[in-house]
């Protein structure tokens, strides 16, 4: 059986869903934000250590203007609302991307990873005005600035997962097969699941499905 200590996903299909049940993109985006709760708990359940969830993309500012502030409001009120219960729960959130929003925002994404830093049960790192492309050069210019040697280990320890393992599992829904400029670094050896149903339609069920098939899987790594 394989080990499991990290799972990344691709949330997509919310403005389709949104489109389809009730005639408006944002819909969508506030139906999918239910699912992320369904699937936190199911993780709390089964003991995964890590998750890392897609939730704006660098690529994302070239939206209409409109879907990114609310993308943005839900995001800050979830916050507002959650984060004293996901603190007590012991998972602790952190941010990989650039925090360039508003002030406000800005300030409640610093608080929300100091209050839970000490958290260790579930590790939830939210990938937010997130480019894998950047993330890989600023390593580079890291690496560069410290005189380091550049190899494999001295570029992940620069990476914003530095304190994560790579994921053994990629979900993306929304029934496209793409990476979007998400962990390209980190997910050379991921096993990927490209799932039809969108995103707020994803359910425990489907996440349970995965990794029972995943569990069987014979990861060779290059062996036989
Ligand atoms: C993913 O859903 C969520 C974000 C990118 C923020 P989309 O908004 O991309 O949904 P579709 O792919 O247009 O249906
Ligand atoms: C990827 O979804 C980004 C997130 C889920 C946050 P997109 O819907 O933005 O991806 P593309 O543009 O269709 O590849
Ligand atoms: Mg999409």
């Amino acid at each position: 059986m394989n080990p499991l200590n990290h799972v990344a996903i691709i949330m997509d299909g919310n403005g389709r869903w949104g489109l389809k049940h009730k005639s408006s993109r944002n819909e969508g985006h506030k139906a999918g934000l239910k699912t992320v709760e369904k699937i936190i708990k199911e993780f709390v359940k089964q003991k995964i250590k890590h998750l890392t969830l897609y939730v704006f993309s660098t690529e994302n500012w070239s939206r209409p203007k409109q879907e990114i502030n609310y993308l943005l409001s839900l995001l800050e009120n979830f916050l507002t609302s959650k984060i004293n219960d996901l603190d007590k729960q012991n998972i602790k959130l952190n941010i990989i991307g650039k925090k360039n929003f508003s002030k406000k925002l800005n300030k409640l994404l610093n608080f929300s990873e100091k209050k839970t830093s000490k958290n260790s049960i579930l590790q939830i790192n939210l990938a937010l005005n997130y480019g894998s492309k950047t993330e890989i050069i600023n390593a580079f210019k890291k690496i560069s600035k410290n005189k380091d040697r550049i190899n494999e280990d001295n570029l992940a320890k620069y990476l914003q997962t530095k304190n994560t393992p790579d994921p053994e599992i990629l979900i993306r829904t929304g029934n496209t097969q793409r990476l979007s400029n998400f962990l390209l670094w980190q997910l050379a050896y991921t096993e990927i699941f490209f799932e039809k149903k969108l995103w707020p339609d994803f359910s425990e069920k489907d996440y349970l499905r995965i990794i029972k098939k995943f569990k069987k899987i014979k990861r060779n790594f290059g062996n036989i």
